[in-house]
């Protein structure tokens, strides 16, 4: 059997989560629907970042210890997530100790053979960041990430040698340009290799809030190397070494294009300085920008996934992220834009595809949904359109494989348009329009699953359908003539209102 184990970036918790956090989150959910449609044994982890000069310094604006702090923030991205329908099977915060045990014993490995020693560090911080940087990374004097001060910090650090690694990492994105994608993000950080290597800092002496250094007491790892590791933790690395065989080959992170150098760089230089193997396949993504701007507290244009919801249902917010920002590029987020989309794929035609089908069959055919004819001519547009939706998600192209979707629901549309069954009397040509219309609403709600559950599970019980839409394994649910006929078809309000613009 196939495992699939897909991971998000694991939110730092010194603020609440926005529709940046929740893009990739959602994308992370389709893709694990995805993969258990296909019958993938699939393992989604999500979590929160807890250690840190921000959440320590978050922490104290707030007159709260950072454990109360991140109680209460990873909380919130927990309910987020719970909001957003997201099936994460596991929620991890660097705060459990199942990390702190995984954490040491990776970084004492990498101690142990010979990767990390001790040096003075003298160096200009970003706190937002949680890095260092150098003069020449500095815009204006400033953090090049977000346009304010860094700080001077100075202490006596452990270094990891990733200049040690400049030409495994290299090989490794040529041998393997799965490794990395979009093949745009892979270039990026061969171009990050390319340029040198510096050993990097990874303890800290000066900050408390963070997991200990196990073969220096006073000493404590520097977040970003301790937040890498959860992605080990989660499937047991150094307390169950079967599950870690057994999940850690299937391994995919999903990732913005700002921490691209850390997954990309350093992490595998981490794993293999630790011998661990394979390296993980990083999917990386552009920002959701408001305004063409990066959404910041600074500049408050934070949305927050509840906002959405309101308006446009939890699927319909799913859907505008998966569907309108195509996976790779910087994607502009707006209002209008996201009505204009919700009106057109989905109150116009899904959901009139849905509401013509069901008033038909109430008038034409007494309620119950006929079966499709074996030779519809939309058995092959179906066909075709699996063909590509796989492509698509193999290719982690969400927004590829919902157009392609779209193309089913556009041709059935037509289709009723040309034979108008509304103006047929009651009969077998009638049934068989309808019949293969309901097939083809069928074959929508399985694919576009991993999109909108809980919409596709309604559809797949409007069209008189038993079980759950979830529980389907494709291919063999996607293949023509599914729909049993005889069915009892439930006639109710639209599942996508229209949206006054
Ligand atoms: N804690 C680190 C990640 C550690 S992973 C071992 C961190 N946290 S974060 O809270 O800042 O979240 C960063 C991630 O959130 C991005 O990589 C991206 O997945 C998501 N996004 C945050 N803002 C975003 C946008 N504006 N647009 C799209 N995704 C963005 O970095």
């Amino acid at each position: 059997m196939s495992r699939y184990y897909v991971t998000t970036p694991i939110y730092y918790v010194n603020d609440a989560p926005h529709i940046g956090h929740a893009y990739t989150t959602v994308a992370a959910d389709a893709l694990a629907r995805w993969h258990r449609l296909l019958g993938d044994e699939t393992f989604f982890l999500t979590g929160t970042d807890e250690h840190g000069l921000k959440i320590q310094r978050a922490a104290e604006a707030h007159g709260l210890t950072p454990l109360e702090q991140a109680d209460r923030t990873s909380e919130r991205f927990r309910a987020a997530w719970r909001q957003l329908n997201i099936s994460n099977d596991d929620f991890i915060r660097t705060t459990e100790p199942r990390h702190y045990t995984a954490v040491q014993a990776l970084l004492q490995r990498c101690y142990d053979n010979g990767y990390v020693y001790k040096s003075l560090y003298s160096g200009l911080y970003c706190v937002a960041c949680e890095a260092y940087y150098t003069e020449s990374d500095l815009v204006d004097g400033q953090c090049p990430v977000h346009g304010t001060p860094v700080e001077q910090f100075e202490e006596d650090n452990y270094f990891f040698r990733l200049s040690a690694f400049t030409d495994r990492l290299l090989e490794w994105y040529e041998t393997d340009p799965d490794g990395i994608q979009p093949d745009g993000k892979r270039r990026e950080a061969i171009g990050i290799v390319k340029q040198g290597l510096d050993d990097v800092s990874i303890t800290r002496s000066s900050l408390k809030w963070g997991v200990p250094v196990p073969w220096d007491d006073g000493h404590v790892f520097y977040v970003w190397y301790d937040a890498l590791i959860n992605y080990a933790t989660a499937v047991g690395y150094a307390s169950d070494d079967e599950r870690f065989a057994e999940w850690w080959p299937a391994t995919t992170h999903l990732l913005a294009k700002d921490i691209l150098r850390f997954h990309g760089v350093y992490w595998p230089a981490m794993l293999m300085a630790a011998g661990i193997e394979p390296l993980p396949r990083l999917r990386v993504h552009g920002y959701l920008l408001v305004g063409g701007e990066k959404m910041s507290k600074t500049r408050l244009n934070q949305i927050a996934p509840g906002d959405l919801i309101e308006t446009f249902g939890v699927d319909g917010v799913r859907y505008h992220f998966l569907r309108d920002t195509p996976f790779g590029p910087d994607g502009d987020f707006s209002f209008e834009g996201m009505i204009a989309r919700y009106n057109a794929d989905l109150a116009n035609q899904l959901g009139n595809l849905l509401q013509r089908v069901s008033t038909v069959v109430h008038s034409k055919c007494g309620g119950i949904g006929p079966a499709p004819r074996a030779d519809s001519t939309l058995g092959p547009i179906v066909a075709e359109v699996f063909g590509d939706v796989v492509e698509a998600w193999r290719a982690t192209q969400p927004s590829v494989a919902l157009e392609a979707t779209w193309r089913i629901i556009r041709a059935t549309n037509d289709y009723l348009q040309t034979n108008e069954p509304w103006k047929m009397p009651p009969g077998p040509a009638c049934d068989a329009v309808m019949g293969d219309a309901l097939e083809a609403l069928r074959i929508v709600a399985i694919l576009t699953s991993p999109a909108m559950p809980a919409a596709c599970d309604a559809i797949w019980h409007r069209i008189g359908l038993a079980g759950s839409v979830l529980d389907q394994r494709v291919p063999a649910a996607a293949r023509w003539g599914g729909y049993p006929g005889a069915l009892a078809v439930v006639a109710a309000e639209p599942l996508f209102p229209r949206l006054k613009g």
